[in-house]
């Protein structure tokens, strides 16, 4: 369950950050999670990022620099364009820690001494396959992933420099790469982090800074490929500090070392991938569906509420995209991505409308338009005029705010972006 615990605004002029717990750790206290947007708590076609620290109690670094991240965009929000796009165009969560017990032991495990990152359930070997017996902070997670549409995310964590991607384990338990269906795009947006840092892409053991996390060491039960099969969340795990507990006079360096990239990730968001919403024609309405890319093995859906879908995809390539929902015909078109992200709308055609011969658009076109006048001089010299005067009137009058809505769906979509856009309709 989500309680949001307290919302406050003026402070930082007109932009809110709210504070909500997600769920309980083992000693049961609420897990505090931060959101900055500028409507937290409430839904809107936008992607939703989260960020996760300290999984284990004793890599401390990743929980401070969340807290730091959350107060240097409430404090440079309307004076750095990055922090203005992270606010008004994302929904970031931010969980410092995801295991305060364990910090305060100061260990890996939490109060029960369970290592989270190896407590979800795995799509090969679960450690756990007990839902009961699964930890707190675990359930909490995997709930809080149920609720939030989330397009990404990254875990943090200390005692290396390198950003690790999906899969993390193999099938056979031995080390090599083992990659996702989505191995281009995660490799992209690893180096988005590593590239950004002071020095991570340099890294002398991994190749620009960047590894899939099973040709590194394969691991079961993490929290990275729950996330991308469970969630549709691209989730990546970044060691950001060789040292687990650096001084706390070392942690304003360790951040400037870290800042732009997490910034960076965050607005890949937004300024990379094919993003937009499904509409279903017969009413304008939108359409929760689903969003598939040719050649890769993985669905992206579309929110609930507002239809908007965020496929994040490697630059510099041609992708064909194509909607589907249940009991509507599927549409595709062809996009050129190139450095920047591409809006995308689908209008889907219901198929019993294609079944039955005919479309609503035609008659709307017919009722509104064309035959409008035609139609109206042969009916009125009609017995029963004024009943078939009305219902023309009432599909004219139904026609016209499909039309508007649609219409004005669209333009909500685009005000918020300046991206390049293709409308795929009929
Ligand atoms: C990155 O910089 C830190 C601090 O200067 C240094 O300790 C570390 O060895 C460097 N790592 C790489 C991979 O260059
Ligand atoms: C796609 O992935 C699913 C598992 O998510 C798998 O069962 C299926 O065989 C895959 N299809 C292809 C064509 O690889
Ligand atoms: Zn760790």
């Amino acid at each position: 369950m989500v309680v949001l615990i307290c919302a406050l605004s003026s402070l930082f002029e007109g932009f809110l950050e709210c504070a909500l717990s997600i769920g309980k750790r083992v000693n049961g206290f609420p897990l505090w999670v931060i959101e900055i947007s500028d409507r937290p708590g409430e839904e809107e076609a936008e992607p939703a990022f989260k960020y996760i620290g300290n999984v284990h109690g004793d890599e401390p670094v990743g929980r401070e620099l969340l807290l730091l991240l959350a107060n240097w965009i409430c404090d440079n929000y309307k004076k750095d364009p990055l922090a203005q796009l992270v606010v008004e165009n994302v929904h970031l969560h931010i969980l410092p820690t995801m295991n305060p017990d364990g910090f305060s032991l100061r260990r890996r495990g939490n109060a029960n001494n369970v290592d989270l990152n190896r407590d979800f359930p795995d799509q090969f070997f679960s450690l756990n396959e007990d839902v009961d017996s699964r930890q707190p902070e675990t359930r909490a997670i995997m709930n809080w992933v149920r609720d939030i549409h989330f397009t990404a995310s990254a875990s943090l964590h200390g005692g290396a420099l390198v950003a690790n991607y999906p899969w993390d384990g193999t099938e056979d338990k031995r080390r090599y790469y083992y990659p996702c269906p989505d191995d281009e795009t995660f490799r992209f947006l690893a180096r988005t982090y590593s590239q950004s840092h002071h020095n991570m892409s340099l890294s002398k053991e991994f190749e620009e800074g960047i590894t899939n996390g099973a040709s590194w060491y394969p691991i079961y039960g993490g929290m990275q490929d729950w996330n991308y099969i469970h969630g549709g969340c691209f989730e990546l795990t970044l060691e950001i500090s060789d040292d687990k507990w650096p001084r706390a006079s070392e942690l304003p360096t360790i951040w400037e070392y870290n800042r732009m990239s997490m910034l960076n990730l965050v607005a890949s968001l937004v300024k990379t991938g094919v993003h937009g919403r499904i509409f279903s024609l017969d009413q304008g309405r939108p359409l929760p569906g689903l969003v598939l890319v040719k050649g890769v093995n993985h669905t992206v859906k579309a929110s609930r509420v507002f239809a908007d879908y965020h496929r994040l995809l490697a630059p510099g390539q041609k992708y064909e995209v194509t909607a589907l929902a249940p009991g509507y015909k599927p549409k595709a078109t062809s996009i050129w991505l190139s450095e920047e992200a591409v809006t995308a709308d689908f209008i889907l055609t219901p198929e019993e409308a294609i079944s039955r011969g005919y479309q609503l658009r035609s008659i709307c076109e017919c009722g509104c338009k064309r035959n409008g006048r035609i139609l109206l001089s042969n009916l009125f010299g009609d017995t029963n005029a004024g009943i078939t005067f009305a219902l023309l009137f009432v599909v004219v009058f139904l026609c016209f705010l499909l039309q508007r809505r649609v219409r004005s769906n669209l333009s909500k979509q685009r005000q918020s972006s300046s991206r390049r856009s293709v409308t795929v309709s009929v």
